[in-house]
């Protein structure tokens, strides 16, 4: 099968034949039609990510076709149409993960290539409103945002909620998230262009971190912000204290812009804030997750497609921070 195989830190990957996968018991093999990149795969491609291994072929998201399964009682699932959720062994306890967790696509082989093995419990039904490379993806970053906003935010339609850098994959997924789910939604993006189109999508308004006095602006134009989803952090993460209201909740997954800055203990602890970390998302998660995106026929944004040929220039595009959705690879 062809696959676009990573052979160390620092490489161009390589397209080449690479033999197909073999399954083991309550494996799936899944036909990749679509597949979406995350920040992981560019952070891995530079080495900035723990439990490197080469050659390797990444690729957390993907869609396609089942074609082969192991065990008898998974033949129903042959020929599905599905999406891959990319976490294995979460463990028992849904408020973090097992140390066994892992992302498929790193240690084990992802989805840039024509085929992928899974376990039958990772496949799920392709919601039908959505092309192959609109379901592609929402996975990773889908859920990631999803249990930000809804399992640990505990968001409602009554919150002000602010997306922090929202051309993002991981971000716009905040962004659909929290317009559906009918609350007042803020942005922030280093790109007037970008804020103009989270408007247009249903955001209330956003501001410019590159602009001076971004904050002041940003607390007149909303009044206040009860929930912030920030997966950049970096200095801009000192700046949420003044324009977030007591009982305010900050959620992080992610620390594109660098790692937390000195933060001000007084307006923590007077303010009640909460300031929660997680990390991708349970089973259960991802079930609810689709079933919120079937019900309100959610489609991702998606902000360019290669092929898998071209996954240089798309991880070029994500390293730019040109992106505004996600960056589809077709097979
Ligand atoms: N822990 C987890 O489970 C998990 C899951 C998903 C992602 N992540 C992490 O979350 C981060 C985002 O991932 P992603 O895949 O969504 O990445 P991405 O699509 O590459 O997002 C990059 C965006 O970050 C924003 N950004 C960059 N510098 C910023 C700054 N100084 N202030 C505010 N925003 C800034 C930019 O938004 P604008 O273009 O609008 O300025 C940029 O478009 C990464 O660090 C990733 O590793 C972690």
């Amino acid at each position: 099968m062809k696959a676009a195989v990573l052979e160390g830190i620092n490489q161009k990957f390589v397209i080449k034949e690479v033999p197909k996968p073999t399954l083991i018991q309550s494996e799936v093999l899944v036909k990749i039609k679509a597949a979406a990149l995350n920040h992981r795969d560019n952070w891995i491609t530079k080495g900035k990510y723990a439990g490197l291994k080469f050659p390797i072929i990444l690729g957390s998201d993907g869609s396609g076709i089942v074609e082969k399964v192991f065990d008898k009682e998974n033949q129903h699932l042959v020929g599905q149409e599905v999406v891959i959720n990319p976490g294995t062994n979460w463990g028992d306890n849904e408020s973090f993960q097992s140390t066994d967790f892992k992302i498929l696509g790193l240690p084990e082989d992802g989805t840039f290539a024509e085929y992928v093995k899974v376990n039958a419990e990772n496949v799920y039904p392709k919601p039908n409103h959505l092309s192959f490379a609109e379901a592609a993806a929402f996975p990773l970053a889908g859920l990631t945002s999803y249990r930000a906003l809804f399992s640990k935010a505990r968001a409602t339609k009554k919150d002000t909620v602010l997306i922090v850098g929202v051309g993002g994959g991981s971000a716009t997924f905040a962004l659909l998230w929290a317009i559906n789910l009918g609350a007042d939604v803020y942005v922030t993006s280093s790109s007037d262009e970008k804020i103009q189109k989270a408007i247009k999508l249903g955001a209330k308004g956003g501001v410019n971190y590159t602009k001076q006095d971004w904050d002041s602006d940003l607390k007149e134009l909303s009044g206040g912000i009860d929930v912030i989803i920030d997966s950049a952090i970096g200095d801009g993460f000192a700046k949420h204290f003044s324009y977030i209201n007591a009982g305010g909740r900050i959620v992080f997954f992610g620390a594109t812009a660098g790692d937390l800055p000195p933060l001000n203990a007084r307006a923590i602890f007077w303010k009640q804030i909460q300031i929660i970390g997680t990390t991708m998302g349970t089973s259960k998660d991802f079930e609810e997750m689709l079933t919120f995106i079937n019900s309100n026929k959610i489609v991702p944004i998606i902000d360019q497609t290669f092929s898998l040929n071209d996954i240089d220039k798309a991880i070029q595009r994500m390293d730019a921070f040109n992106q505004f959705g996600k960056i589809i690879l077709t097979l």
